[in-house]
């Protein structure tokens, strides 16, 4: 199949309306030029905010305030969110305090750092919204891609200067994001005022085709021992190999994904499953086909059963690996050993390899902003106006200063004593190990708490721990507001998944290290049940746990769950 022109690649049935909205769109441009111009609503309509997508926007409402509103018959209380593309989640100290006074200026005066390591800023007006994307753009940033049918945001292991091969995986996180671009002029005509094309039918998207993917599409590297970027929770998961301290090159992971849709089996999260190495001079071209595979064959009928995995698993690996040997011409190496031990963050200060230091602290569930009593993003913004280094966004919400110099990290170390930055030492271990989802009250998606919820259950969890003898565990802890898997809840130790207000179905049994889905263990329950049930396990725990057993392993051996060995089996009690 060639690789150019405005083909439509239909599986499966009528293309969704979605797909009609893609082909119509005339590469995503649409009618978001004057859309953004109409002064009458401040929200746009449904086709115009499928294709923001694209340009890394959702059109949001503040839903806390939606009942008052519809009871004054006013229109929701639109506002736009951005998510900002930062591969690796690197950011320069300059960049940093322009995204800290955009928040303030255009947004709800908070950032959020994702679970992907990105930036999103909340509560932009539909006025604000091309002021916002233009001082973005002057600071070197943007948001093209960040949502939308396309490959997002490149995750890798972020710690600058661990190892040599940190920062080449780093520069091939970054080259896949560039490389995987779509080619498209929209976004600057859109957002930035960029010289219309005069025929855009002459326009190709040379890998993306007029209609983008099925789906989103999501690569990470991991970099072991640690599987940070829980590399097979990806579309695309690729496992550094290092040989005599160089980056020799990667396993190479396919079909994972996290998100599912409550009631029907036929969706599930799955794990990427690997099917061989490459050397890393391959990397582009290897991600490139497999995402053309996914172009070409993936579901664009029913976009639940769109994603990369569920192509694969329709299929099967060797169909895959077939199809993908023949399109490169070259078949992949066998896989080679690796290892995880863990896919959380290292806290606190790490020498790094050129005598620098990193300092990693925990931003509970990823959001800063300045309460009361916390000045969190006071504080950063004092680091950033004197950091010579930068900042590394974490793929567990948290925050990397990286390439700090000696006399710069006594500087930033008073200013840490100053505001009393959290000292990661001084957190728990279940409460460092936590992450939630954005959830209300921007997520339209949302169907209970996350992320202002975790908090106070891992308070009282921490209670329980206590009560157990079990001190200072660490055990992943994950909530998301909705089954979509934001923060990859499906591969936690204890996974709660939003079911209605104040309801969760629990889940139990993830691996420590992200190498095992979790097994669902109450459904529809609220806090008081969670934490009956979780009393006499951490109870069993405590007192039967083998030398340095986990509890996701515990929980399995002791009968609790069945293990999930494959997401195929997810949904088998
Ligand atoms: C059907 C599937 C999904 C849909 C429709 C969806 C939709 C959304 C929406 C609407 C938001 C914005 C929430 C807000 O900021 O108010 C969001 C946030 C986010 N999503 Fe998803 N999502 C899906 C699955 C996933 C999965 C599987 C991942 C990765 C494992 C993911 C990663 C993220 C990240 C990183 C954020 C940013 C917020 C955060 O870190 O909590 N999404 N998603
Ligand atoms: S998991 Fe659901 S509730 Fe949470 S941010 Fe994603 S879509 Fe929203």
């Amino acid at each position: 199949m060639t690789s150019t022109t405005k083909s439509v690649h239909i599986k499966d049935g009528p293309p969704s309306d979605v797909e009609e909205i893609k082909i119509e769109s005339d590469y995503l441009r649409g009618n978001l030029i004057n859309t953004m111009k109409d002064s009458l609503s401040a929200g746009i309509p449904d086709d115009d905010n499928r294709l923001m997508k694209f340009h890394g926007s959702y059109l949001q409402d503040d839903r806390d305030l939606r009942n008052e509103r519809q009871r004054q018959k006013l229109e929701p209380a639109y506002q736009f969110m951005i998510r900002v593309r930062t591969p690796a989640g690197f950011a320069t100290p300059k960049q940093w305090l322009v995204m800290d006074e955009l928040a303030h200026k255009y947004g709800n005066g908070t950032l959020k750092l994702t679970t992907r390591q990105a930036f999103q800023m909340h509560g932009i007006l539909k006025w604000n919204m091309k002021k916002n994307i233009q001082e973005m753009n002057d600071a070197l940033l943007d948001s093209i891609a960040a949502c939308g049918d396309v490959n997002r945001n490149v995750m890798c292991s972020p710690n600058p200067n661990e190892s040599p091969v940190h920062a080449e995986v780093y520069e091939w996180s970054k080259k896949l994001s560039e490389d995987l671009l779509p080619q498209t002029n929209a976004y600057h005509e859109i957002w930035l005022d960029g010289e219309k094309v005069v025929d855009s039918t002459e326009e190709t998207e040379p890998i993306y085709g007029a209609t983008y993917l099925p789906r989103k599409f999501k690569i990470g590297i991991a970099v072991p021992p640690m599987n940070d970027v829980d590399v097979f929770s990806q579309d695309i998961g690729l496992i550094a190999i290092v040989e005599d301290g160089k980056l020799a090159g990667f396993n190479v992971a396919v079909g994972g994904g996290m998100g599912m849709a409550h009631g029907d089996e036929q969706t599930y999260p799955q794990l990427g499953r690997l099917i061989g190495y490459i050397p890393a001079e391959q990397t582009v071209e290897v991600a490139k086909q497999l995402m053309m595979i996914q172009r070409d064959y993936g579901n664009r009928s029913v976009r639940k059963y769109a994603r990369f995995k569920y192509t694969i698993d329709s299929r099967g690996l060797d169909w895959l690996t077939g199809e993908l040997h023949s399109r490169l011409g070259w078949e992949l190496e066998e896989v080679r050993p690796y290892h995880f031990d863990h896919n959380g963050d290292r806290y606190g200060w790490v020498k790094a390899v050129n005598n620098r230091w990193n300092y990693t602290f925990f931003v509970e569930n990823g959001r800063v902003r300045d309460t009361d009593s916390y000045k969190l993003m006071t504080a950063l913004r004092k680091i950033a106006e004197i950091h010579t280094g930068d900042f590394r966004l974490s793929p567990n919400q948290n925050l990397v200063l990286g390439d700090v110099t000696s006399a710069n990290k006594k500087e930033i170390e008073a200013i840490i004593e100053t505001y009393q930055l959290e000292n990661p030492a001084e957190q728990s271990a279940l409460r460092r190990s936590s992450m939630a989802c954005v959830s209300l009250p921007t997520c339209g998606l949302a169907m209970a708490e996350a992320e202002r919820y975790l908090p106070s259950l891992i308070t009282k969890f921490e209670g329980l721990l206590d009560e157990a003898g079990l001190g200072d565990q660490e055990i992943i802890t994950r909530m998301t507001g909705c089954p979509n898997g934001c923060a990859r809840s499906a591969l936690a130790e204890i996974g709660f998944i939003g079911k209605g207000p104040g309801k969760y179905n629990m889940y139990l049994g993830g691996g420590f290290a992200g190498e095992r889905l979790s097994k669902i263990y109450r459904e529809n329950v609220g806090e008081k049940e969670i934490l009956d049930e979780l009393r006499p396990i951490l109870n069993r725990y405590a007192k039967e746990r083998e030398q340095g057993e986990h509890f996701g392993d515990f929980v399995i051996r002791a009968g609790i769950v069945a293990a999930t060995t494959d997401g195929t089996n997810f949904h088998k009690v």
